[in-house]
């Protein structure tokens, strides 16, 4: 069967903002939402591990639980910004996946609540000081959950430009011709190392955020504490680097077709593509220089970096959505019907909400250098 037969049809109102505005705020939005989903999906988990290794362990688990309620209200909030535009431009294809995996691309909403309860749970826990066994359940639960759920997203997005596979899919999970909504694109030879290359990228991420967080808000902490820090991220970095390149290689040289690997290697491709898969050595040479003692204009350079970081690997991603979608969708020809009230509203609350974010993080610095409360 000719899977373009399962293609969403074309939509009658047009696409309401310019290709380029779209794809603009769909990559913009991604990098935005990487960098907080980087830190639960790897920090979670890690930040329970932590727990029982030592003073300074078990204080970087605490400083990161604390935090992750915060972190994670950000972090959904800024998915909803590429999911809106995938949903406006890619619509032939993201509404198809989705259908054909309906019932575990729900159960995402359904893991969820309790993942962030979980955490939130946890770090309510902490305020006491110490944490019972019931709060330690829910960390973990929060932090397995959180992996459950990125594999899931790995799924939906690697299987929207897995047409191939659409009808084997659809018939193998229909009933009478309607999809059940129980496919998963664990056939695809790509959904592997694209989640763990994504995992890999979460563990720099959070040796980034770790040296951050040292630097600019953990005034209160010790001195040793802050060295601890120093040497811990450079080892978490060279493990997440390590793993990134392991897994990547895997992905470019093991599941690509010749013809992707040409396009991505050949022409003006080949410098995006370098620097995407060379883009951690600059963060990991920067953490190296404050392997002793972190600083904060090195933190905030090591911060920045990381950012290009993810920005380097969402553009990448497109590019290669785009290039895996050329043949079944054509983005260029659909018609053009600019909407300007939604996308001035958008534009709008956009820029607000990052003036607001930006006005919390210097709040946040502020009030990290006030003196301890007196106890009692
Ligand atoms: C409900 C809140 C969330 C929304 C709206 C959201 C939205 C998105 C969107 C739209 C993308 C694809 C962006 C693109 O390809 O341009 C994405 C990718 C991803 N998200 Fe989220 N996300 C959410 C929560 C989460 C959670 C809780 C996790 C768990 C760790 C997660 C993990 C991932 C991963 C691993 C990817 C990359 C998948 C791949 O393409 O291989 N997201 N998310």
């Amino acid at each position: 069967m000719d899977p373009t037969r399962l293609l969403g049809p074309d939509s009658p109102l047009g696409l309401p903002s310019p290709y380029w505005f779209t794809v603009f705020f769909k990559v913009l939005g991604f990098t935005l939402h990487t960098i907080p989903m980087n830190l639960w999906f790897a920090g979670v988990l890690l930040a329970m591990l932590l727990r029982g290794r030592g003073e300074h362990a078990r204080t970087c688990s605490n400083r990161l639980m604390n935090q992750m309620p915060i972190i994670i209200a950000l972090g959904i909030n800024f998915g909803i910004v590429p999911l809106l535009f995938i949903q406006v431009a890619y619509y032939k294809v993201f509404f198809p996946a989705t259908i054909l995996m309906a019932w575990p691309w729900f159960s995402i909403i359904l893991m969820l609540i309790p993942a962030y309860y979980g955490v939130y749970f946890y770090a309510i826990g902490l305020r006491g000081g110490r944490t019972a066994p019931i709060h330690r359940t829910a960390g973990w639960i929060g932090a397995l959950l959180f992996i459950a759920i990125s594999f899931l997203f790995a799924n939906g997005f690697s299987l929207m430009t897995n047409l191939a596979a659409w009808p084997a899919l659809w018939q193998k999970t229909s009933v009478a011709g309607a999809p059940m909504g129980i496919a998963l694109n664990v056939a695809d030879p790509t959904l592997w190392p694209r989640w763990l290359m994504m995992f890999g990228l979460a563990l720099t991420t959070t040796a980034v955020y770790l040296v951050v967080d040292a630097a600019f808000f953990a005034v209160r902490e010790s001195d040793a504490y802050r060295r601890w820090v120093s040497g811990f991220a450079l080892r978490l970095y060279t493990v997440g680097a390590a793993w990134f390149a392991l897994t990547g290689t895997w992905y470019t040289f093991g599941t690509w077709p010749a013809e992707l690997r040409q396009m991505m290697f050949g022409g003006s491709l080949a410098a995006l593509t370098a620097l995407t898969a060379l883009g951690p050595g600059l963060p990991w040479l920067l953490i190296l220089a404050q392997s002793r003692k972190v600083k904060r204009p090195l933190a905030l350079a090591t911060a920045l970096a990381q950012v290009g970081v993810m920005a380097l690997n969402a553009i990448s991603r497109q590019v290669l959505q785009n290039a895996e979608l050329r043949r079944y969708i054509n983005l260029a020809a659909e018609q053009v019907n600019v909407q300007w009230s939604p996308l001035v509203v958008f534009l709008i609350t956009f820029v607000a909400g990052l003036g607001v974010i930006g006005w919390m993080i210097v709040k946040a610095v502020a009030a990290a250098r006030q003196p301890a409360p007196a106890k009692g």
